[in-house]
């Protein structure tokens, strides 16, 4: 399936109104795939920022409440363990809703794919904008359902009447916001309109919002879409600890959505949320989330220092970030990534696989630590310097 699920896709789109939907390959975890092994064998000394991390990882309390999962109070590694109770519980306290309204995954890629699973068919399009996270679009296809690209604008922003126009009649719509890998940012104003559109002209559409890196935004028109979720059957939000919790390698994700949807997602994947989570990552979710709310302010902030640090840094040379609101930027370097990348890897700094149609321009580029993009720049620089058809 991993070497399937690398071919790129293209699905014929609807009418005028969508193009080809081109789809790299899906998870960012893909440090751990058995076909990276150039990416395994990284030494302490490399800058990664090719998958949109924390790079500060977990906090103190989290990586204490692992240790303490090992035992010795009834080795709990050695049990099945009721613990995904207690984590629906804490997360229905934190978002204010019922613990009906939450389902666990293993990751949040868990969760997108029983939604593409439960919410596409043969005659039900998967829409999503061009390019976008690929989970969705990857898994449909393997499905042998249709996936309907929208492209974004000259902002890599979507163009919301177009991508409300493509996707009526659909049956799923990926809604990804901030959108990875373009890192921009639709306010929630204007995400409320467009859900309303599509819930009117399209009453069977679901739109899944994708809230990966809600937590790193500092856009003002901004807001969560989950109390929407839990009234309107029509909106999932999916949730993940992997980004500003710092624990991509906990693999913790979650749904919620109105207490209808979220039965369905959970007789799809008969016992998710408990059979797919482990012990030690449920203890781990359970302990970020009684983190002081200072734990999430301060990720955030010292993300944005970083990342008007790097946006600075390549809009000083000229070469164009999209307005970023993630922890990761797009940034046209001028060149094929291909070239760029390896350029870099030799030097010590891993940047981002290739997102089509955009390989040839843009790069994708996580934020690291502030020392980390500092040591960075320098091999950007470096690169840069040399021809583009030199700089492999
Ligand atoms: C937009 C978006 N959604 C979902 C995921 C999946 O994350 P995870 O499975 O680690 O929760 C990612 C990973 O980078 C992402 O960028």
């Amino acid at each position: 399936m991993a070497l399937s699920r690398r071919h790129f896709v293209r699905t014929a789109g609807m009418g005028a109104l969508t193009t080809s939907f081109i789809a790299a390959r899906g998870r960012e975890n893909l440090v751990w795939s058995a076909f990276e092994p150039a990416l395994e064998a990284a030494d302490a000394a490399t800058i990664i920022i090719s998958s949109n991390e924390n790079p500060m990882g977990p906090g103190q309390k989290v990586l204490d409440a692992i240790t303490a999962a090992f035992g010795p109070d009834g080795g709990r590694p050695g049990r099945y363990s009721g613990t995904a109770r207690d984590l629906i519980d804490a997360l229905a306290k934190k978002h204010g809703v019922k613990t009906e309204n939450i389902v666990l995954g293993c990751g949040s890629t868990q969760i997108l794919r029983s939604v593409t699973h439960v919410f596409t068919a043969k005659d039900k399009p998967l829409v999503a904008t061009i390019p976008t996270y690929e989970e969705c679009a990857d898994y449909a296809t393997l499905m042998g359902n249709k996936v309907v690209g929208v492209p974004l604008d000259s902002e890599f922003r979507p163009d919301l009447d177009r991508f409300a126009a493509a996707s009526r009649g659909a049956g799923l719509v990926f809604y990804c916001n901030p959108s990875n890998p373009s890192s921009t940012f639709v306010p929630a104003s204007a995400t409320r309109d467009f859900v309303a559109k599509l819930n009117s002209q399209s009453p069977a559409t679901t739109i899944l919002v994708d809230e990966a890196y809600f937590e790193y935004v500092t856009n003002p028109d901004h807001e969560t879409f989950i109390p929407l979720a839990v009234q309107n059957p029509r909106v999932i939000v999916a949730r993940t600890f992997s980004k500003c919790y710092g624990m991509a390698g906990m693999r913790v994700g979650y749904a919620v959505g109105h207490a209808d949807t979220i039965k369905r997602l959970s007789e799809w994947d008969a016992g998710v949320g408990t059979s797919t989570m482990n012990v030690l990552a449920l203890h781990a979710g359970i302990a970020a989330i009684q983190q002081d709310d200072s734990f999430v302010k301060n990720e955030r902030a010292r993300n944005t220092a970083v990342r008007d640090f790097s946006l600075k840094w390549f809009a000083g040379r000229n070469m164009k970030p999209a307005d970023s609101q993630a922890n990761f930027m797009f940034v046209n370097i001028g060149r094929p990534v291909k070239a760029f990348r390896e350029a870099c890897a030799a030097k010590g700094v891993r940047v981002a696989r290739d997102f089509p149609p955009f390989e040839k321009t843009h790069c994708r580029i996580a934020f690291g630590t502030m020392d980390e993009m500092q040591r960075a720049v320098k091999v950007f620089e470096e690169v840069l310097a040399k021809p583009a058809t030199a700089a492999a």
